[in-house]
């Protein structure tokens, strides 16, 4: 008899909109393996969610910017006879400053995080779900994907809009096989996130309807997979935005980017 358990694998699962995806799907029975570098927070949240549902929660603790770190998730989960049906490609980071400001080994790290560590889990993974006929692939984006890019922040919205593409290209290749892509926009969210940036005193002066919960952004994203949407991004204050990104004279858009990053970031 096969002993393979189906599992949900979140990475940057510790805070944030990772740990909203797992407090709402360990509610729904997911089995959840959960990755982020704080080990001692996947493990309280673990024990948390556990407490609450009845979950079956895994965890471990892992730099996916390390070189050869998907590929070591992987081994884990195979030796644990885990079998990935959900991929919620989640943990990312924004580094402040301009490319020229800061050690290249920074970005690469970035990019390894961001861009190598997401694509290789999940063309790791898909084999088996295509196999399966089913199968899950969240990529956690941006609206950042849909505005233009900013001084700062150099590589956030070039990697967020790489997330948005490769997840169409995704959708389109994996459907008939029964595989779901999805590509989560979120505007601005409450997390820890513009703490590690070092911007929240800054952010803070941002209108409170600018902003959403980790949980609404969760329950948006299931509800676009409930209704087969390959792009979702939660709250009408974003969606709004997004259209107007699109709809305005490039010119404009680069101008008013510019002028409004400037006020929200330290450089
Ligand atoms: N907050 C926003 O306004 C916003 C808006 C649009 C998109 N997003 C995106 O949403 C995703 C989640 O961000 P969040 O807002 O929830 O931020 P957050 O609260 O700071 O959470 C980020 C998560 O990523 C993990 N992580 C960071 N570096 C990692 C590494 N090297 N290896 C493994 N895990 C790592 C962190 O865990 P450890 O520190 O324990 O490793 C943490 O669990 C990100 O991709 C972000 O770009 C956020």
């Amino acid at each position: 008899m096969s002993t393979v358990r189906l599992v949900t694998l979140i990475t940057g699962a510790s805070a944030g909109i990772g740990a909203a995806f797992a407090d709402t799907l360990a509610e729904r029975g997911h089995h959840l393996v959960l990755v982020a570098r704080r080990g001692e927070r996947l493990e309280a949240l673990a024990e948390r969610l556990r407490g609450l549902y009845g979950a079956r929660v895994d965890w471990v603790a892992l730099d996916l910017a390390e070189p050869g770190a998907a590929e070591r998730l992987i081994a884990w989960c195979d030796e644990r006879e885990f079998s990935i049906d959900w991929l919620i490609n989640n943990a990312g980071l924004g580094m402040p400053g301009r490319l020229h400001d800061s050690d290249w080994r920074e970005h690469a790290a970035c990019l390894r995080l961001m861009v190598e560590a997401p694509t290789e889990l999940v063309a790791r993974a898909l084999p088996m779900m295509r196999r399966r006929g089913c199968g899950t692939v969240i990529n956690v984006a941006s609206l950042a994907a849909y505005l233009p890019g900013t001084e700062g922040h150099t590589l956030y919205a070039g990697i967020k809009a790489y997330l948005l593409r490769f997840s169409e290209s995704l959708a389109l290749e994996n459907r008939a096989a029964g595989v779901r892509v999805c590509a989560l926009c979120p505007g601005l969210t409450l997390s820890e996130f513009h703490d590690v940036t070092g911007t929240r005193e800054l952010m803070a002066k941002l209108p409170g309807f600018m902003w959403q919960r980790a949980d609404q952004v969760v329950e948006a994203a299931l509800d676009g997979l409930a209704h087969d949407r390959t792009i979702v991004v939660p709250g009408r204050f974003n969606r709004l935005t997004k259209r107007l990104a699109r709809l305005i004279p490039e010119r404009l858009a680069l101008w008013l980017a510019a002028r409004e990053s400037k006020r929200y970031r330290q450089l």
